[in-house]
């Protein structure tokens, strides 16, 4: 491939990626291709401030993006080099991607399969069907954590009920927070335009759950909505992993696409539930749940969805891929990328840069 190609490719990638969950889909993001590489850089500006200080949840977006694209070009049959926080002195250049060639073998199954649902995966948190989750799914949603240097921990009844105790206690912590309620507000009060925050309209509320999940009109209400469907088939697990600081919120990341992604390929309606790692009591709470030392990064719900989801119906917005991608194919361009900043330094030429 000449490298004008491989930039066009590279970023044909990135913008497969630009597909991933976030929290509050806030797309904390952005990638720099060249030449030769795709570098993913954090967007601190699009932190949630009160609600994730320390930026596990960004690192843990982050990181799903980081296998969406990885699992595009591993899918194309693309061998690539992955590099984690190569660079100690730029904490906000989270990765970089290179390409060593085409694979010598096919590309797997899963690659394929899970590429081919990136496009109709979406957070599905409407309640589930009393079916049990098959047993080969529970070990391939498992086996796909622990490829990526994480674990899923799936939770029995009585510690599904505890979850639910310290996800009720973190909402309600949340709930008299200022700084809370102001994320909240400015992550779901978005114009129409922008194409990222959660539309707090579209998000079913009022199912009685074991676990409850955010309310994201709660500034809104003001009070709890009345709870008429009883959800109680739902399966709940926790994301944990070993250590805890931003090596390991990416590598999160990438586990939470790969069991998202396998999810959707396998039917399962699935939802990320952060309230409680966001509340640091919670968060505590949390670990005693842990069957080993470790930290936990997310929450998650799982279940058959008792209809298929309308592809039809639009799914959460995504910023435009020139607010995302930049193309940095001129020589010589050091530094961070400007936040929102236009795109284009490049040689790859219009075709390269077709959606
Ligand atoms: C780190 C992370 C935390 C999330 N936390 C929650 C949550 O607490 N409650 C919820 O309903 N959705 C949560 N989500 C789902 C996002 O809201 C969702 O990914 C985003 O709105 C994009 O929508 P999509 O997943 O349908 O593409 C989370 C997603 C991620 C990646």
């Amino acid at each position: 491939m000449s490298l004008s190609n491989q930039a066009g490719h590279l970023r044909w990638a990135a913008h497969t990626a630009l597909r991933a969950p976030s929290v509050f889909n806030s797309q904390p993001w952005r990638w720099r291709v060249s030449d030769d590489a795709v570098e993913l850089w954090a967007d601190r500006d699009r932190r949630l401030t009160a609600l994730d200080p320390d930026g596990l949840l960004l690192g843990v977006s982050c990181g799903a993006a980081l296998h969406h694209l990885r699992t595009a070009l591993a899918a194309d049959g693309d061998e690539a080099l992955v590099e984690r926080l190569p660079e100690p002195a730029s904490p906000d250049l989270l990765a970089r991607v290179t390409l060593r060639g085409r694979s010598v073998r096919a590309a797997s199954e899963i690659d394929v399969a899970r590429y081919t649902v990136i496009a109709r995966r979406r957070t599905d948190r409407r309640p589930v069907a009393n079916v049990p989750l098959d047993p080969s799914t529970v070990a391939r949603l498992c086996d796909a954590a622990e490829a990526e240097g994480a674990h899923l921990l799936i939770l029995r009844p009585d510690a599904a009920r505890m979850l639910g105790a310290i996800a009720t206690a973190a909402a309600r912590a949340e709930f008299n927070d200022a700084g809370f309620l102001a994320d909240l507000a400015a992550w779901t009060r978005r114009d129409a335009h922008t194409a990222d925050g959660m539309p707090a309209i579209n998000v079913p509320y009022g199912h009685d759950r074991v676990v409850p999940m955010r309310d994201f009109a709660i500034t809104d209400r003001r009070a709890p909505a009345e709870r008429r469907t009883l959800d109680r088939y739902a399966t709940y697990a926790v994301l944990w992993g070993d250590e805890d600081g931003p090596l390991s919120w990416l590598r999160a990341g990438e586990a939470l696409s790969a069991v998202l992604l396998d999810g959707t390929v396998e039917g399962l309606a699935m939802s990320p539930v952060s309230t409680v790692v966001e509340v640091d009591g919670a968060r505590a709470a949390l670990r005693n749940l842990l069957p080993a030392r470790g930290a936990p990064y997310l929450a998650l719900r799982l279940g058959y969805p008792v209809s298929a989801v309308n592809e039809e119906d639009p799914c959460t917005g995504r910023l435009p891929a020139g607010r995302r991608i930049e193309m940095d194919t001129a020589p010589a361009r050091t530094g961070v990328p400007r936040s929102d900043s236009p795109v284009h330094t490049t040689r790859t030429g219009p075709s390269a840069l077709a959606s």
